[in-house]
């Protein structure tokens, strides 16, 4: 359940265009959190009062890594907090990844969906392979080397690694996982999830990008799951029945 509490910010730096990475230590929601669950910052101007959810990157035993991008006025804000500034926060929100049983694990990320897949490899066990696309320039694919996953990267532009996307990417490498796990784009999540389905391969996927306040209050986030009722559906909000779902239980 939400709580506010106060922590302090230790880093807070551009890590590639309008990304940046702040590091808080807030020892209550470390504790407490765990991979692809996000927290709630608060802004400091009285003129925006809507939380912004953050997906946890990475969490150390009194400290949350965040990594997020700059997108509006609220992230703006965020970016130009300085070392040692007190910074409003819920502890950790929305159910999160289910790390599973399996001997290759693929995860699956596009661009700012990429950070909660960092603390998810710390959780697996067996072969991890990661398959990430970006616009242009990709971000923490050395960090996910670094925990013992095999990286793959693919770029629009092709400036960096497979030019096209993540399924392309997987299909070309011929990677196969026995358990797959994402976070970015809907369109991207779509299509993986039609991949999974052709294969016969469970995925969760995370639809955190759809989130608007993170606590219930704005209905930006309702997605569709599939359900045995007449109209063959469900409405969710992804921030309190989420993020996380599993693919084959969107209604895409
Ligand atoms: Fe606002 Fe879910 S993000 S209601």
């Amino acid at each position: 359940s939400k709580k506010v509490v106060l922590g302090k910010v230790l880093l807070n730096e551009m890590i590639e265009k309008d990304v940046y990475k702040m590091v808080i230590r807030q020892e209550e929601a470390a504790k407490s959190a765990a991979p692809g669950q996000f927290v709630n910052l608060y802004t400091k101007s009285e003129s925006m009062l809507l939380p912004r959810p953050i997906s946890i990157c990475e969490i150390g035993t009194d400290t949350l890594t965040l990594v997020y991008g700059v997108v509006g006025k609220g992230t703006k804000e965020f970016s130009s907090y300085n070392v040692g500034d007190a910074i409003k926060l819920t502890t950790a929100l929305g159910n999160g990844f289910t790390p599973a049983d399996a001997k290759v694990h693929i995860l699956v990320g596009g661009g700012i969906g990429v950070p909660p897949l960092v603390e998810l490899a710390k959780h697996l066990e067996g072969e991890k392979i990661a398959v990430i696309g970006f616009r242009e320039a990709p971000f923490l694919h050395e960090r996910l080397e670094e925990l013992g996953v095999k990286v793959y990267v693919a770029t629009d532009s092709g400036a960096h690694g497979f030019k096209g996307n993540v399924v392309e990417l997987m299909e070309e490498k011929g990677l196969v996982g026995d358990y797959y796990y994402s976070c970015g784009p809907k369109p991207m999540l779509r299509a993986l999830a039609a991949f999974c389905e052709a294969k016969g391969k469970p995925v969760q996927v995370s639809l955190e990008e759809r989130m608007g306040c993170g606590y219930g209050a704005c209905v930006g986030c309702v997605c569709k799951t599939k359900a045995a009722n007449e109209v063959g559906y469900e409405q969710k909000k992804v921030c309190k029945d989420g993020p996380v779902f599993l693919g084959s239980e969107v209604a895409w």
